[in-house]
C-alpha cells in the first residue's frame, strides 16, 4: 500500500510540474500573439483614420468630425476613438461619457511629443484596455493625436481558460496515473509476490523442488534469485536435519516417527512390511444413504496406525464394516487413511457363521476369558474351533498371495485371533520373518492347560520367529505352558525355544501410544481449561467441583462395576463429596452379541441407577454413563479436565487408556488411578496404584486424589509423561522389527 502511495505521489508531482512548465510557456507565446495581433489592429485603424480627420480639422468641421468619430465607436473589441488638441486636451470622443482619459494614459502627450504613434496597456473602469497614441500633422506642425482604444480583457479570458484547460488536462492525467499504477501494482508486483509466495509454500511443503524458477527474465529477476537460494538453504537445512535424524538412530535418543521410518529403511532396507489383525484400521459404514469411514475404537489400531502411517506397508484385516466391500477393489485392497494415503488396507471377508464362530465364538467366548484372570469361565465349541481352524487358513492364503512375489518380507501378526497363522504360513514360506505380539496376557500353564485345543495353539504360535508379549512375567508363563505340554527344547537364558529345526524368541515388548511433539488436538488446544469444563458440563447437563473420567471399550476385564462401585463407598465415607465429585463413564458398547457383555451392561446401568438414585440432588448426579463409540476429540476433552482418571482393569495385557490420559495432560496435571493388574501398572509407578477387587482401596484413592497438592500431582504426572514419551509406540515397533530382522531363524544340527 505505501509502495502504491509512493509511487502515485511521484508520478503525480512530475505530471504536475511538466504540465505547470509547458502551460506557463503557452501563456507567454498566447499572450505575446494576441497583444501583437491587437497593436497591428489599432495601428491599421489609427493610420486610416488619420487622414480623414486630419482634412476635417484642416476645414475646422467638428460638426463633421464627431459624426467620423462616432461612425468607429463600438466596433469589434472597438471601445471608442478620440481626438485630442496638441495640449492633449480631448476634442472629441466616442468613448462613452468618458471625455477625459485617466491621467494613466500619458502616452499622449508622449506621442504629440515624440511625433510617433505610441501603444499601451491600462485599465479603464476595472477593464483592461488597450489604447494606440498616433500624432496628428497640419503642415508639418503637430495639430493634435488621435487616440484608439480596444478592449484587451479577452487576452486574460484566454489565458486563464489555457490555464483551466490545462489544470482539468492534470486532474485527468492525475485519475489515469493513480488507476493505471494501482493495476500495475496488482498485477505485477502483487501478483509476483503472491506466485513468489505459492513457490515457497510448495518449496516448503516439498511439493516443488527448489530449483524450479518461477518467472523468467524481469524485473524480479534479482529477488528471484535472492529466494531460489533462500529455498536451496531450507532445502539444504531440512536434508541435514533427516541426515541428523538418521545419524541419530544409533545413539539413545527420543523415537519419532522419521526416526523410525529411517530405521526400517536402513534395517529392513527392501523388505516389504505386513501387518495382520482382526480388527481393520479405517472401516466403512453405512449411515442413512451416505458412507462414512470410521477409525474403530481399541488399543490395538491406536498403537500400530502411527506405525503404518510412519514406515507405509500392507496390513490386512478382516474388513467388518458394512460397507467395506464397496469400498476396496475386488482383491479388498485400498489406500488410508483415505484423506492422505499412506498405506494400504487388504481386507479379507468373512462369512457370518465364519464370523460367530472365529471371532465371537472361538476368540472371544474362549482364548479371551481363558487368557484374562477375571473368573469368567471360557466356552470351547469344536464348531468355533473349525471356524477358527478356517479363518486362519482363508488369512494364510490371502497374504501368500500378497507376498508371492515378495522376497523376505517381515510379517508382524497382532494377538490371539491368529494363533495358528503363523505356521501356516511358515510352512508355506519358510523365508519369511514372522513376529507374533499377543496383546492379551498369558495365564499360568494350569489356565491355559482347560484348553482342549491347547497343543494346536501352542504349535501354530511356534511357527513365528518372535513372540512378543507386554511383560516378562506372561514371557515366563507361556515358556512354562510351551515345557509343560510340548516337546522342545527352552533356553531360559536366552528365552528361546528350539523344535524341529526352528527356533522362536520369547521377549517382552510393552506396547505405547504417540507422544506427539506437538499439540495436535488443536479445538482441545485454543480453549483455557476453564472453557473446555464448561463445554464438558454442557455435556453432561450439570456442574460438579470435581470431575473423574474412565473410558473403556464396555468389557467384563475392565473392572467398571467395581469402579462404579468404589464411587458409591466414596459418598458414603466422605458424604461431604456428594454434589462435589461425578464421575463420568465414557464407555464404547463391544461384543454385544456374546452373553456376558449383553448382562455386563445390564449390569452397568442397573449399577448407575441404583447409585444416583441414592445420591443424586435437584441438579447433580453421582454418575454419568455415556455408552456410544466415542470420538478421540470428545475422550482428550473428558482426559484434559478431569481430575482424576480411573483404569481399573480386573486383568490387562497393557491398558493404552492409561498412557492416552497421561500424554493429554500438556498441563502436567491430573491423578491417574491404575490397577496393579494391568501391564501399564509396571510403568507407570507415579499413578496410584490399586487392587480393584478392593472397593475400600479404591474409594480412597479417589480421595487421595481429589485431596492431592497441585506440586504431588504436577511431579508424578511429569514424571510419567517422561516415561511415556521415551518409550512411545516407535521405540515398541523398532525394538521388535529389530529384534526380528536380527534374529537367526534357523539352528544347526549340532545344536539341536
Ligand atoms: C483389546 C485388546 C486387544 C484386542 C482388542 C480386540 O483392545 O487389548 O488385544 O485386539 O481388544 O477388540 P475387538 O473390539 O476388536 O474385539
Amino acid at each position: 500500500m505505501k509502495i502504491t502511495l509512493n509511487l502515485i505521489f511521484s508520478l503525480v508531482l512530475v505530471a504536475t510540474i511538466v504540465i505547470s512548465a509547458f502551460t506557463y510557456i503557452q501563456v507567454q507565446n498566447e499572450r505575446d500573439r494576441l497583444t501583437h495581433e491587437l497593436d497591428v489592429r489599432a495601428v491599421i485603424m489609427a493610420e486610416s483614420l488619420q487622414e480623414s480627420v486630419k482634412e476635417l480639422l484642416r476645414v475646422n468641421s467638428s460638426v463633421r468630425l464627431k459624426r467620423l468619430v462616432e461612425r468607429f465607436g463600438g466596433r469589434d473589441r472597438l471601445i471608442g476613438v478620440a481626438i485630442y488638441d496638441s495640449k492633449g486636451t480631448s476634442l472629441i470622443s466616442s468613448i462613452g461619457s468618458l471625455t477625459t482619459l485617466p491621467d494613466s494614459i500619458t502616452h499622449i502627450h508622449e506621442s504629440i511629443l515624440r511625433g510617433e504613434g505610441i501603444a499601451s496597456f491600462n485599465s479603464l473602469d476595472g477593464k483592461s484596455i488597450h489604447s494606440y497614441a498616433i500624432p496628428l500633422f497640419l503642415e508639418e506642425k503637430t495639430v493634435g493625436a488621435l487616440l484608439v482604444i480596444h478592449d484587451a480583457s479577452f487576452i486574460d479570458a484566454r489565458i486563464n481558460s489555457i490555464w483551466q484547460n490545462n489544470f482539468v488536462r492534470l486532474l485527468i492525467q492525475t485519475i489515469l496515473i493513480i488507476i493505471t499504477t494501482v493495476l500495475v501494482v496488482k498485477w505485477s508486483i502483487a501478483g509476483f509476490i503472491k506466485k513468489v509466495v505459492t513457490w515457497m509454500k510448495n518449496i516448503r511443503t516439498g511439493k516443488t523442488h527448489p530449483q524450479s524458477q518461477i518467472l523468467k527474465g524481469n524485473i524480479f529477476k534479482p529477488l528471484e534469485e535472492e529466494v531460489t537460494l533462500l529455498a536451496k538453504s531450507l532445502s539444504l537445512a531440512r536434508a541435514s536435519a533427516e541426515e541428523e535424524a538418521r545419524l541419530r538412530l544409533q545413539a539413545e535418543s527420543v523415537w519419532t516417527a522419521q526416526r523410525l521410518k529411517e530405521f526400517v529403511q536402513q534395517e529392513i532396507s527392501d523388505k516389504d512390511l505386513i501387518v495382520v489383525s482382526n480388527r481393520e484400521p479405517y472401516m466403512h459404514v453405512r449411515q442413512g444413504s451416505n458412507t462414512e469411514c470410521i477409525v474403530p475404537v481399541g488399543g490395538l489400531v491406536t498403537a500400530l496406525d502411527p506405525i503404518l502411517k510412519a514406515c507405509g506397508g500392507i496390513w490386512v484385516a478382516h474388513g467388518s464394516g458394512d460397507a467395506d466391500q464397496e469400498t476396496s477393489d475386488e482383491k479388498g485392497k485400498l489406500s488410508v487413511p483415505p484423506e492422505e494415503p499412506l498405506y494400504q488396507l487388504r481386507r479379507i471377508f468373512l462369512t457370518k457363521e465364519e464370523e460367530e464362530g472365529y471371532y465371537y465364538g472361538f476368540s472371544n467366548e474362549g482364548i479371551w476369558p481363558l487368557c484374562h484372570i477375571t473368573h469368567t469361565r471360557p466356552t470351547f465349541r469344536l464348531q468355533d474351533w473349525i471356524h477358527y481352524q478356517m479363518v486362519n487358513k482363508k488369512f494364510a492364503e490371502q497374504i501368500l498371495d500378497e507376498i508371492k512375489n515378495k522376497k523376505n518380507p517381515l510379517i508382524l501378526i497382532q494377538d490371539y485371533h491368529f494363533a495358528l497363522l503363523p505356521l501356516l504360513l511358515k510352512s508355506k514360506r519358510p523365508d519369511v520373518r514372522i513376529a507374533l505380539f499377543w496383546h492379551i496376557p498369558w495365564p499360568n500353564p494350569e489356565v491355559f492347560g482347560i484348553c482342549p485345543w491347547k497343543k494346536e495353539i501352542l504349535l501354530g504360535l511356534l511357527g513365528a520367529d518372535l513372540i512378543g508379549f507386554h511383560i516378562q512375567f506372561h514371557c515366563n508363563n507361556f515358556l512354562e505352558t510351551v515345557d509343560r505340554f510340548l516337546e522342545s527344547k527352552i533356553n531360559w537364558d536366552q528365552f528361546t525355544i528350539q523344535r524341529r529345526g526352528g527356533v522362536t524368541l520369547v521377549k517382552p515388548f510393552p506396547i505405547s501410544i504417540d507422544f506427539p511433539s506437538i499439540v495436535q488436538d488443536e479445538t482441545n488446544a485454543t480453549h483455557s481449561k476453564d472453557e473446555l469444563r464448561e463445554i464438558v458440563f454442557k455435556k453432561i447437563g450439570l456442574r460438579a467441583k470435581y470431575l473423574g473420567v474412565g473410558v473403556d471399550r464396555i468389557d467384563y476385564t475392565k473392572g467398571i462395576v467395581e469402579r462404579f462401585k468404589a464411587v458409591e463407598r466414596l459418598y458414603e465415607k466422605y458424604p461431604q463429596l456428594i454434589g462435589q465429585f461425578t464421575f463420568v463413564e465414557l464407555g464404547a458398547p463391544s461384543r454385544t452379541h456374546i452373553k456376558q457383555y449383553h448382562d455386563l451392561m445390564a449390569e452397568l446401568d442397573e449399577t448407575v441407577d441404583k447409585i444416583n438414585w441414592r445420591f443424586q440432588t435437584k441438579n447433580w448426579k453421582p454418575i454419568i454413563f455415556l455408552k456410544a463409540h466415542h470420538n478421540h476429540k470428545t475422550i482428550n476433552l473428558f482426559y484434559k479436565t478431569a481430575d482424576v482418571c480411573m483404569v481399573t482393569s480386573l486383568h490387562d495385557g497393557m491398558n493404552l487408556v492409561s498412557k492416552e490420559f497421561i500424554v493429554s495432560r500438556e498441563d502436567e496435571d491430573g491423578v491417574l488411578i491404575l490397577s496393579q493388574f494391568t501391564g501399564a501398572s509396571r510403568e507407570l509407578h507415579d499413578a496410584i496404584i490399586v487392587n480393584p477387587y478392593s472397593i475400600e482401596e479404591m474409594a480412597e484413592s479417589i480421595y487421595t486424589a481429589l485431596n492431592m497438592n497441585s506440586k504431588e500431582r504436577s511431579e508424578r504426572m511429569k514424571l510419567m509423561r517422561s516415561i511415556i514419551k521415551e518409550r512411545n509406540i516407535y521405540r515398541w515397533a523398532a525394538n521388535i522389527i529389530t529384534a526380528l530382522s536380527r534374529l537367526r531363524t534357523t539352528i544347526s544340527d549340532g545344536e539341536n
